[in-house]
């Protein structure tokens, strides 16, 4: 059975006082108000990902995860965080190949390749991003463009690797935009991924594999996306930094 996992990307956001508060309240309201097996993983940069450690210590469904990490093991790369120094402060999960980091890094499918084996060698679950810009959904094949992300950066891997990958859908158009991906839209997306994985690695295991919904996700909207049959969660921005928001969107899980 596939995870059910909403994701909170704080992206460059929060001092360190902030992100230590967001974080005890989300433990509070999740503790009290969320029922039933739901992953919440918290993405906040990475200089705080060995304090607020110790604030989800006793929130078992709680988890972290960096918002990037390099290829490299170690060396002079200055400002570089390898997959191993991640391991050795015991986050879990890493996203790799959001929008942002291809788009102002300069991050390609292959650079993103080599990504998932560093996090992957290290025992950290990838959480790979996907997705098209609005032109490319307008004048272009927009699923085999997403298809081909994947093939490029996860069809090296075994059967057994692929099933630590998350998989995060993300249309570019729909991110910080207000713009939602309809449920249908992202229910199409999602279902043409699934089948692509099961082209590659069999039914069973794409079956297992969660994909995650993320552009735009509030309160309002997750419910409706979530009970896609496709979609098994969602990875969300600016409506992970509040926790009164963010805590209804885990309950919509
Ligand atoms: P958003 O960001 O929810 O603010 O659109 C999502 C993301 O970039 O992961």
């Amino acid at each position: 059975m596939r995870k059910k996992i909403v994701a909170g990307n704080w992206k460059m956001n929060k001092l360190s006082e902030e992100a230590v508060a967001l974080t005890s309240e989300l433990v509070n309201m999740a503790n009290d108000e969320v029922q039933g097996d739901v992953k919440v993983i918290l993405c906040p940069p990475a200089i705080y990902l060995t304090t607020l450690a110790k604030y989800i210590a006793d929130a078992p469904n709680f988890a972290l995860a960096a918002q990037n990490c390099s290829d490299k093991d170690s060396g002079a790369f200055t400002g570089e965080i390898s997959a191993g120094m991640l391991q050795s402060i015991g986050v879990g999960y890493v996203l790799i190949g959001h929008s942002e980091r291809r788009q102002y890094f300069g991050e390609s499918n292959a650079l993103l390749a080599a990504k998932v084996d560093a996090a992957l060698s290290k025992g950290i679950s990838p959480i790979f991003c996907c997705g098209e810009s609005l032109d490319q959904r307008q004048n272009e094949d927009f699923i085999g463009f997403v298809k081909n992300q994947i093939t490029e950066s996860l069809f090296h891997l075994s059967a057994e690797q692929l099933l630590s990958v998350v998989i995060a859908y993300e249309p570019i158009w729909a991110i910080g935009t207000g713009l939602t991906a309809s449920a249908e839209q992202a229910q199409e997306m999602h279902k043409a991924l699934r089948e692509h994985l099961a082209s590659k690695y069999g039914s069973a295991v794409a079956d297992d594999i969660s994909i995650l919904y993320g552009g735009s996700v509030t309160a309002a909207s997750a419910a409706e996306l979530f009970a896609a049959p496709d979609i098994d969660g969602g990875l969300v921005g600016g409506a992970s930094l509040k926790s009164r928001e963010f805590t209804n969107i885990i309950k919509a899980r």
